[in-house]
């Protein structure tokens, strides 16, 4: 299981007084030093944390993998042919959403997924699609030759106790059902240390973007601290599924 820190919002702090610190590029480092598999950042239109430079500078810096999350627009396009993450995450975006509410639209989207599609595969960076865990839409996702899906959990980490398992039970069985077709599949949004176990005990599930619940425990505890509990806590859903499945 790969866990990626996405490292926004202490460009969000940085942004609420206009100051140098702290800096989004020195957190990558530090979360990286802490065990990260890779950093995600996600460039949005308005640029309301994460700016232009920023990721100039994490492409120079940043030595495990770099996650770009972007709307598939062709500014973002231009901007990613022009610096070259290792990844590439479409999301979509709506400027008045306070973060990502929704999967992106696969089958309205498809023409801008497309050209972006293309960029990458000459550029040899990997697509992954933010995606909710319906069929029709990894299908398609599948078919526009993303290599990976990431699944939004967002709603699983809203739900009351009543629709919780339920709403796992999606993610479940969309993860199954991507794998399937030979996408790889990670997950993110709204997890904490208190709810991603279930998520990180789903088997084809193989990577992780965590970052506003990372952020927040770094602020009592120290970005490095929290990076390593949160890792613990994922390593050890992952030797549950080890230990279920015997020797
Ligand atoms: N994955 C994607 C595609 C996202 O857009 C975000 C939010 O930027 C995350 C993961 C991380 O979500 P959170 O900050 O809630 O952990």
């Amino acid at each position: 299981m790969r866990f990626h820190v996405n490292i926004d919002h202490i460009a969000t702090l940085r942004n609420a007084r206009g100051t140098p610190y702290p800096d989004p590029v020195e957190g990558a480092r530090l979360c990286e030093r802490a065990g990260a598999a890779g950093i995600t950042a996600h460039l949005r239109e308005d640029r309301r944390h994460i700016r232009d430079d920023d990721v100039e500078r994490l492409r120079q810096s940043v030595t495990t993998l770099l996650n770009l999350e972007m709307a598939a627009t062709d500014e973002m396009l231009e901007i990613a042919a022009r610096v070259r993450p290792d990844v590439i995450t479409l999301v979509p975006e709506r400027r008045e959403e306070r973060t990502t509410e929704g999967g992106l639209d696969v089958l309205r989207a498809r023409r801008q997924i497309e050209k972006i599609a293309g960029m990458c595969s000459q550029r040899g960076i990997k697509l992954s699609l933010f995606i909710e865990a319906d069929a029709e839409q990894i299908r398609e996702s599948h078919a526009l030759g993303a290599t990976q899906i990431e699944l939004h959990t967002g709603v699983y980490c809203l739900a009351d106790a009543g629709a919780r398992g339920p709403e796992l039970e999606k993610i479940v069985s969309g993860a199954a059902y991507a794998q399937g077709l030979g996408l790889e599949v990670a997950a993110g949004h709204g997890l904490t240390r208190d709810n991603v176990t279930a998520i990180a005990c789903i088997a084809a599930i193989r990577e992780l973007n965590i970052g506003h619940a990372v952020i927040s425990d770094a602020v009592f505890m120290g970005i490095e601290p929290a990076v390593q509990a949160f890792h613990a806590t994922i390593r050890a859903a992952r030797a549950e599924i080890g230990a279920r499945r015997g020797p």
